[in-house]
Parts: structure tokens; C-alpha cells; sequence
């Protein structure tokens, strides 16, 4: 399966792939890692790992739609199987991501259908939520809406506050997501027209 990720900044979740990787747990091959912020430290792992790596900085761009198709159109240059959203922090034009629905997932800090968006862990907080986590899904043009593949939870601790809640979610993303990502290399689940199809064996 050949990857394509897209990631903002730290890419420790990208980090967590490239480990499975090398740990022989996932039969993949990285094409390409693209950014919208050229100081993303994603760019130096990525690099460290031999592998190519574009920035598309949005401000070249007359506006979110053509910045979208240029962006896609690029990638699709390098021929993915699959798109991987590791923390890329920006909404995606729907318009332009239709050829990628059902090849594009993302990794998102909450138990979904809570918290789309940003500040989840904050907002979880206020809820006073006991329970909270990452899903992983499929992107279609509602933010952070497709359909949920995984999720990973944990319990909400007394005293906890956004910076501990997102410290201790962090080590299940790096599990979550390339579980996920194996599952699908291993061709035992696809976005079908009435959601999900799982291979049942891989339950
Ligand atoms: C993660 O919490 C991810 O769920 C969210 O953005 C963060 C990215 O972290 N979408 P990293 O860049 O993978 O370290």
C-alpha cells in the first residue's frame, strides 16, 4: 500500500507510523509527506526517513478551493493508495477531496461524533466528560464527520487539565492509528455506500 501523509507540525503521529513500520507490523510504503507550514518538524522526520517531502504553503494560493486541487493534484502525482491525515490542521474543500473519499482517513483527538473541530480535550473538560479518547475515520466533506473506524478511550482523571488530558491521549493515537492503518493495508476494511465494511475476520 502506498501512503501519502499530510501533517502540520510535530508528526509524532506520522512518527508512530514510521515505527510500525519499521517494526515490520506494516507492509507500506511512505510516497510522500506534505505540509502546509514549511517549519512543520514532520519535514525533518520525514527527511531522517529518506522520504520525499512537499510544502504547499496556502498563502500561494487564491483561496481554500485552489489551494485544495493544487494540493491534491500534487499528491495524486505520487500515486497513493491511501491518504493519511496526521494532524493536519486545516479544513479540507470538499469539493476537491470527492476523489479521495473513502482512500483519505484522519486521526482526530475525540471520542466522535463529540467535539469536531479544535480544542477537543478542553472541551471535553467542560463537559466534564469520564471518558475521553482519538478516533480514526474517513474523511467526507463534513469536518471531522465520516464515518468512524476506531477509537481509543480513557478515563478522565481528577485534577487533569487540557495539557494532561492530550499527554496521556498521545501514546493511544500512536497505537490507534497505525492499527488502523494495518487493517487496511491488509485489505479488511473499506469505506462501502452504506458506511464501513469490515472483513469480519478481523474482529
Ligand atoms: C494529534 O493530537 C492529532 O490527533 C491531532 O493533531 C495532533 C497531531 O500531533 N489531529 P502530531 O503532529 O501527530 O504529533
Amino acid at each position: 500500500l502506498r501512503i501519502a501523509v499530510l501533517a502540520s507540525g510535530r508528526g509524532s503521529n506520522f512518527a508512530a507510523l514510521l515505527a510500525a513500520r519499521e517494526r515490520g507490523e506494516l507492509p507500506v510504503e511512505f510516497v510522500l509527506v506534505a505540509t502546509d507550514k514549511a517549519a512543520a518538524p514532520v519535514l525533518q522526520l520525514a527527511q531522517m526517513a529518506g522520504i520525499p517531502t512537499m510544502v504547499l504553503d496556502p498563502r500561494d494560493y487564491a483561496d481554500r478551493r485552489a489551494y485544495d486541487f493544487a494540493l491534491f493534484d500534487r499528491i495524486g502525482a505520487s500515486k497513493p493508495d491511501l491518504l493519511v491525515l496526521a494532524g493536519f490542521m486545516r479544513i479540507i474543500d470538499g469539493e476537491a477531496l470527492k476523489p479521495w473519499v473513502g482512500r483519505m482517513i484522519n486521526i482526530h483527538p475525540s471520542l466522535l461524533p463529540k467535539y469536531r473541530g479544535l480544542h477537543t480535550h478542553r472541551r471535553a473538560l467542560k463537559a466534564g466528560d469520564l471518558q475521553h479518547g482519538a478516533s480514526v475515520h474517513y474523511v467526507t466533506a463534513e469536518l471531522d464527520g465520516g464515518p468512524v473506524i476506531a477509537q481509543a478511550s480513557m478515563p478522565v482523571e481528577a485534577g487533569d487539565d487540557e495539557s494532561t488530558l492530550a499527554e496521556r491521549l498521545l501514546p493511544l493515537e500512536h497505537q490507534l492509528l497505525p492499527a488502523v492503518v494495518a487493517l487496511i493495508a491488509a485489505g479488511r476494511l473499506a469505506l462501502g455506500e452504506n458506511g464501513i465494511v469490515f472483513d469480519q475476520q478481523a474482529l
